[in-house]
């Protein structure tokens, strides 16, 4: 790599606030551009108004601003092909291949998968058409989970309670179409018991290394009432995911899915998500994802020890080991402050106080998610607006610093939970 590099982040989230954050701190003292980026990480990288889907624009952009290496932030220009595209011109990219992103981009692909390398996973059958799907709940023990095949914005999933409800999703992506192409062809799936936890892993494709287990918060309110969500708030580690576990998750989950993606022919180098849940006799997958969790890298990347620039070139060039990824003896979680009507109809263009006195709090970082400025003045401008994260020696400190900047950061309508991390302390107390 160039000295100092240019390093180019595809998205515009929360997520890519903390990838770009942690990038900025390597001691390479990158150039970050950042597409389309946001008022956020506008304080740390150059933000070009080139989207995130437009392969097309991204792939001039490497060229013409002489990127030297490529993170990719969210699925969709990596089921679109962004990655094929640059690496098939010479381009590093942190970020699979089309054909790997199947694992999030297909439903099928993924439990296909995992059924032949062994993975542990709920049972699920596979159906394209509505008559014999609704046949098949009708003789299934409730609940069932009925899961759109494709890319769904986290809108693909329902958990049916009740035959009726079971139907009623089957005919809602079946036949009105409402998730377009994606819910045409839908699994029926064994429903899980357990503690739901996130576990990401970094991979070259040969090396494969997880990161520290993290716990989203998926529904909007205290206590895991109302509806899903993107994601709450996050935390990290989790200590109901003790070391064991995660060499557990290691074995039966990442090694085996990259074995039998090598077996396929198809090579990965980027970040690979497990949605596990904790059942009682061992770790399920949920389901996979080809990036980093939102909210989960806003709490775990701020931990990681080392340089991030030289990780993700590590990763990019095939020459990852065990010994790059290394982590600070703390604990770090994110607090979503959410937009008034989120999920189903935030409400935008609220201007946005307090955020340089919560930034100044020792071990706190004020992610950008969805703002705009207008004016020179900071407004909300989506559903999720901010991702407060902090960092301190114990999970209960980290909150609490995270909380006091949460409760500085001020908008109208602003929405946040709680109770983020509260089933680690409690879980944490009753261990000890
Ligand atoms: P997914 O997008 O596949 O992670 O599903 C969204 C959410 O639905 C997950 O985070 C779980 O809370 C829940 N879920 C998915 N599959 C199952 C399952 N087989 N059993 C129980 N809950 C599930
Ligand atoms: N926080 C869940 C996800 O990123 O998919």
């Amino acid at each position: 790599m160039r000295q100092p590099p240019t390093i180019l982040v595809v998205g515009g989230g929360g997520r890519e606030h903390a990838l770009v954050w942690a990038l900025a701190g390597s001691p390479r003292r990158p150039v970050i551009i950042s597409a389309p980026g946001n008022p956020g990480i506008a304080d740390l990288a150059r933000c070009v108004p080139v989207q995130a889907d437009d392969i097309e624009g991204l792939v001039r952009l490497v060229q013409s601003e002489r990127i030297d290496l490529t993170v990719v932030g969210p699925e969709k220009p990596l089921a679109l092909g962004l990655a094929d595209r640059l690496r098939a011109l010479g381009h590093p990219v942190v970020g699979p291949s089309a054909a790997a992103a199947q694992i999030e981009s297909s439903k099928q692909f993924a439990k296909e998968l995992m059924t032949r390398a062994k993975i542990p996973t709920a049972s699920a059958a596979i159906f394209e058409a509505a008559g014999p799907a609704i046949k098949y709940v009708k003789s299934r023990p409730m609940p069932v989970v009925i899961k759109a095949d494709g890319l769904a914005q986290g809108k693909g999933v329902v958990i049916a309670r009740s035959p009726q409800e079971a139907i009623r999703a089957i005919e809602q992506f079946m036949t009105a179409g409402v998730l377009g192409e994606a819910g045409h062809r839908i699994l029926i799936e064994q429903f899980l018991v357990g503690d739901e936890i996130t576990c990401m892993a970094v991979t070259d494709g040969l090396t494969i290394v997880p990161l520290l287990p993290a716990q989203d918060h998926k529904q909007l309110l205290d206590g895991g009432r109302g509806p899903n969500t993107g994601g709450m708030g996050a935390y990290a580690p989790v200590p109901f995911a003790p070391p064991a576990l995660m060499a557990r998750v290691e074995r039966e989950v990442f090694q085996p899915l990259l074995a039998e993606l090598n077996h396929m022919g198809i090579d990965y180098q980027g970040i690979i998500y497990a949605g596990l849940m904790l059942c009682r006799d061992g770790p399920y997958v949920l389901e996979f994802n080809c990036r980093l969790g939102d909210p989960e890298a806003q709490a775990v990347l701020p931990l990681l020890a080392g340089d991030v620039v030289d990780l993700c070139d590590a990763v990019a060039h095939g020459r990852l080991q065990t010994s790059d990824v290394r982590w600070r003896n703390e604990s770090g979680v994110c607090i979503v402050l959410a937009s008034e009507g989120y999920p189903d109809a935030p409400v935008t263009g609220r201007p946005v106080t307090g955020l340089a006195e919560a930034n100044a709090i020792e071990g706190v970082q004020v992610f950008h998610a969805g703002t705009a400025t207008v004016t020179g003045r900071v407004v909300t401008n989506g559903g999720r607006v901010f991702g407060v994260a902090a960092q301190a020696p114990t999970l209960q400190a980290a909150l609490d610093r995270a909380y006091r900047a949460a409760d500085l950061v001020r908008f109208e309508g602003k929405q946040f939970r709680r109770d983020i991390g509260a089933r680690a302390i409690r879980s944490h107390t009753t261990l000890t």
